[in-house]
């Protein structure tokens, strides 16, 4: 089935990096000029995707904002004859047509996935988390997972392997079957398990294609981790009831927005592939006394 539909679930409180996030959205926190949730769009429209559900909450309001026309800064910048900001500005209102639906209370990822479900209906869609960010232009993650849905069918879930002493901060997967190099059958998925109960070290990164049943496990899914409903239990349940769910080891590189380190090393990471911008960082780094 052609997959052209994504959910962005970004209505998460994004407490790790407070107090920027206070009143800015976390996924609007710039990498340079850029917020980090117009490269996941950009992923999301060169996977092939043509509608994008944000889900949002009240304090992420300036999402929409942001993917909309701004007529003022528009004519400001016509009459000031600066053609490449005029393009910077509309960029993101060009990349896809949109959506937008309330995850009224912070309740888990997976509860944010299924307040989407009027708008996806019966369909086969992605999932692109808005604080997760795979580098690989020539080949973008969700393209990959896609790719893989079209062989095999069912649900494919992004997998990387991390250090064991970091597999708790995750959902982690257990494989079964090899399908194709570097994709397996998923058995089991256990979200932050504990170190000496995590069944591999691989982990759950935030890409996914779902096939339309997630949404009838979700409804069933009760709070697990965290107090929060979670997408990896309603995956478990697809497993347990026989739905394929797949494992793909994406090619790319993988950056996590979610906490300050992280922000500020993938700023600079994403700053150094700009042709406008790399020399002068690289200049201010060299500068750096680090040993
Ligand atoms: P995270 O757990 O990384 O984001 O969820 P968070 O809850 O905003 O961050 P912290 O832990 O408080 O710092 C991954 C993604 O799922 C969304 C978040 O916005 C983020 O993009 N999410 C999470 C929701 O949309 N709703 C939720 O109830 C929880």
């Amino acid at each position: 089935m052609v997959v052209r539909k994504a959910v962005i679930p970004a209505a998460g409180l994004g407490t790790r990096v407070l107090p920027a996030t206070k009143a800015v959205p976390k996924e609007l926190l710039p990498l340079a000029d850029t917020p980090t949730i117009q490269y996941i769009v950009g992923e999301a429209a060169a996977s092939g995707i043509e509608q994008i559900t944000f889900v949002t909450s009240r304090t992420k309001r300036a999402i929409e904002d942001h993917f909309d026309e701004a007529p003022e800064l528009r004519a400001a910048l016509e009459i000031k004859g600066d053609p490449k900001r005029l393009a910077a500005i509309m960029r993101p209102v060009t990349l896809a047509a949109y959506c937008y639906v309330r995850q009224q209370r912070p309740l888990g990822l997976g509860h944010a996935v299924l307040c989407a479900r009027p708008i996806i209906g019966e369909e086969t869609f992605g999932v692109l988390l808005g604080d997760d960010l795979v580098d690989n232009d020539a080949d973008p993650c969700l393209k990959q997972l896609i790719r893989v849905h079209e062989r095999h069918g069912g649900c494919v879930l992004a997998v990387m392997r991390v250090p064991h002493a970091e597999v708790s901060r995750y959902g982690v997967v257990s494989l079964g079957e090899r399908v194709e190099p570097g994709v397996h059958q998923i058995t089991d998925l256990v979200e932050k398990p504990k170190l000496e109960e995590a069944p591999s070290d691989l982990i759950v990164i935030g890409r996914y294609v779902l096939t339309p049943s997630v949404f009838a496990a979700l409804e069933r899914t009760q709070a697990g981790a965290g107090g929060e409903i979670q997408l990896t239990d309603a995956l478990c349940a697809l497993i347990q009831s026989g739905e394929r769910v797949f494992a793909c080891e994406f090619k790319g590189k993988r950056y996590d927005t979610g906490d300050p380190v992280g922000l500020l090393t993938t700023s600079i990471a994403y700053a150094l592939k700009r042709p406008d911008l790399a020399p002068g960082v690289i200049a201010y780094l060299k500068t750096l006394d680090l040993g």
